[in-house]
């Protein structure tokens, strides 16, 4: 029998030396914690397309793309040559610039909740800011959210993305749980959770708990915790108990985004108060951005007296306003179409690899991403998805690695456009080896 941790050591000496060595100066050898896996991570060296070269020169299918970031591949010549431009010119200046405002009128036209922007430099600032919009409009303290989204790493962020459900109440009135050994009790206190897809039972808890919330925020296709759609009717209903309730509801489309020109929000036809935005928007840089009604983003107005006070160093520099704007740009409608139609494909391509195995796998996709949960049941909300088999993503994980594959540990992952016929080929076949080479270890493990 196989084991894929075996395979990965001896096959990555580089990157265990890396690791070694980064140890001693960085927790883990790492700053980043959704990178790090055991017994050690994986250290790239370089990227091209869709393809990326690890520290020992193993070149591999990127099917991560930088946590879907990387819609365009690596290195795409229109970036990297806006990237070189601007770098020349300098890359951050203590003032406003004109590119920063293109970037801004792109994603106002394309998405439709979006009249104003602002820019910061993570998904995890984009929700901190909308949060914090939103009780500022509002008056209220409280944040309604999914069980199982996420939002990134900020305290009012940390709860219940990922809690034991044996801990988390019942699935239709789910606990507030700390994700984290640094959430705070007021966190806990001041956030409401709601069960994904289940329209009566958030209605019910938002009327019970509805004159303190401030917002409901969730990502329309949840997409780090398993790439798992919202049905139409719940989206339509949180629009519905929201307005009337005088909470503002705000989507997170981070990683939803590139789903298409103007992202689920467009796709659903359902549209939020405010949104946050990140990874595609920034052309491979730190770019991230939270955007909505004018009326509501009108508090962030220096003019205004009071204000709600938005610092950062390198909000909206224009060396990632200038990348952001070169990949928004190269991202047609027919390009988006391309990619999602390339997704289904996979989608149906995996099903039958695990369903010839007779290995219970579910394939959730939707548009350009993908992710792959080791169990019979249907991944529909957080408790469905709590049901896969850890032990099996790692193997099938740390098989892919091995076999030229990189997603991310969970199994999730996203089609870029220098994807061709042959990369997707690729993928399908390592798949199709690791159940084979993995099978035995699975079934002997019952
Ligand atoms: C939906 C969503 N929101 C927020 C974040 C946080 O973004 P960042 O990692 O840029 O802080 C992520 C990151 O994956 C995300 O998927």
């Amino acid at each position: 029998m196989v084991d894929p941790e075996d395979v990965y050591r001896q096959t990555t000496p580089g990157s265990r030396g890396l690791h070694e060595k980064a140890v001693r100066f960085m927790p883990g050898g790492t700053t980043r914690s959704t990178t790090y896996f055991d017994p050690y991570p994986l250290f790239i060296d370089r990227g091209e397309g869709c393809r990326i070269w690890d520290a020992d020169g193993i070149e591999r299918i990127d099917m991560l793309g930088n946590y879907t970031a990387m819609i365009l591949g690596h290195a795409h010549p229109k970036v990297v040559e806006a990237i070189r431009h601007q770098a020349a010119r300098g890359t951050a200046f203590a003032a406003a610039n004109a590119i920063e405002g293109e970037l801004a009128e792109i994603l106002c036209e394309q998405v439709p909740s979006v009249d104003q922007v602002r820019f910061c430099n993570s998904g995890t600032e984009a929700t901190m800011f909308a949060m914090r919009l939103a009780r500022a409009f509002t008056g209220r303290a409280r944040i309604a959210r999914i069980e199982g989204g996420y939002h990134g790493t900020h305290d009012h962020a940390e709860v219940s993305t990922h809690p034991d459900p044996a801990e988390a109440g019942p699935a239709d009135r789910p606990l507030a749980r700390p994700d984290s050994i640094a959430t705070p009790a007021w966190a806990l206190e001041q956030t409401v959770v709601l069960p994904f897809n289940a329209p009566d039972a958030a209605e019910r808890i938002l009327r019970e708990e509805g004159a303190d919330v401030a917002a409901v925020i969730l990502e329309p296709i949840i997409g780090a915790g398993g790439v798992i759609a919202a049905t139409t009717e719940f989206l339509e209903r949180l629009r519905r108990v929201t307005r009337e309730l005088g909470m503002l509801l705000i989507f997170d489309e981070v990683i939803s985004l590139r789903v298409g020109p103007g992202g689920a929000q467009k796709l659903y036809g359902v549209t939020p108060d405010l949104t946050t935005m990140g990874k595609i928007i920034g052309g491979g840089l730190p770019v991230a951005a939270f955007g909505g009604r004018a009326d509501v983003m009108e508090l962030l107005d220096p003019r205004r007296q009071p204000n709600l006070a938005q610092g950062g160093t390198y909000n909206g520099n224009p060396l990632g306003m200038a990348a952001g704007v070169a990949a928004m740009r190269e991202l047609t409608p027919d390009v988006y179409e391309d990619l999602n139609r390339t997704g289904a494909r996979v989608k149906d391509q995996l099903s039958e690899v695990f369903a010839s195995h007779g290995v219970a796998a579910q394939v959730n996709g939707v548009g350009s991403l993908l992710a792959i949960h080791f169990t019979p049941t249907p991944v529909t909300d957080y408790r469905s998805k709590a049901t896969a088999d850890d032990r099996i993503t790692r193997d099938f994980f740390l098989g892919l690695v091995n076999h030229g594959v990189l997603m991310a540990p969970r199994a999730m992952g996203a089609i870029s456009t220098p994807m061709g016929e042959d990369e997707i080929q690729r993928f399908v076949d390592a798949v199709d080896t690791v159940v084979t080479e993995q099978l035995p270890r699975w079934q002997a493990a019952g």
